[in-house]
């Protein structure tokens, strides 16, 4: 019994160390900074979280000022040389990792959708949850303030369309 007892012991362990293996594996593309990068975000959270978005020099800027509020052990200098590496390796369409497909409904609006709404993140991030139809433009607006490019007939199009198809 002992014996047995063990020996899952080990296989336990085995099975936990695996996963965590995996996650090590530095998802960042390579840049100078990289490393800089790697220390200093990896302490709160997985760098996957990092390596999937893509933005500008101002929105990665407000991100690094926010975790740096957060807790994030940079200097003025290095938080320069953070979001030089970030809006340079992980700008708007670059590289961007294979998307889940997400295949959205026919309408008026969706091809605008479809290639404004894709250079920072995928679209699951915008069709997997029903939003009120209200919420739509503010939430358009907040991603033209991030960078989005849709002129102001163009927004109206988009928020339309996703409070057709994504809204309560
Ligand atoms: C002291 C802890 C801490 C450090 C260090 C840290 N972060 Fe964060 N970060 C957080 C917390 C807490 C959140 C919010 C929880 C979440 O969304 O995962 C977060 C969220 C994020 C998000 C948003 C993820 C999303 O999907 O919206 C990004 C991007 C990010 N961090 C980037 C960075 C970068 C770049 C660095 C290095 C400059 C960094 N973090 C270092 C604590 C930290
Ligand atoms: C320039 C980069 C960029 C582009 C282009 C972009 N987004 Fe975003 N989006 C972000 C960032 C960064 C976040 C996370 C920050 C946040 O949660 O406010 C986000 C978050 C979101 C969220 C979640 C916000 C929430 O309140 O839960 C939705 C929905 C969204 N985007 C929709 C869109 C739509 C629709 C478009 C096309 C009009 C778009 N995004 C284009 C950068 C962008």
């Amino acid at each position: 019994m002992r014996i047995a007892l063990s020996s899952l012991f080990a296989f336990a362990i085995v099975a936990a160390a695996s996963p965590s293996m995996a996650q090590n594996a530095n998802p960042l593309p390579p840049g100078d900074g990289r490393d800089l990068v790697s220390v200093a975000c990896s302490q709160c959270h997985y760098l996957g979280t990092i390596a999937k978005i893509r933005d500008g020099a101002a929105g990665w800027r407000i991100y690094v000022d926010n975790m740096v509020l957060r807790g994030a052990q940079l200097t003025p200098a290095e938080v320069d040389k953070v979001v030089n590496y970030l809006a340079l390796n992980l700008g708007p369409g670059i590289n961007l990792p294979p998307a889940k497909p997400v295949s959205l409904p026919d309408g008026q609006g969706k091809q605008l959708v479809e290639t404004r709404c894709t250079l920072c993140h995928d679209l699951e991030r915008v069709a997997a949850i029903k939003r009120q139809k209200k919420d739509w433009p503010i939430i358009v607006a907040n991603m033209v303030t991030w960078g989005a490019t849709a002129s102001p007939d163009e927004a109206r199009t988009i928020s339309n369309y996703l409070a057709t198809n994504f809204g309560n």
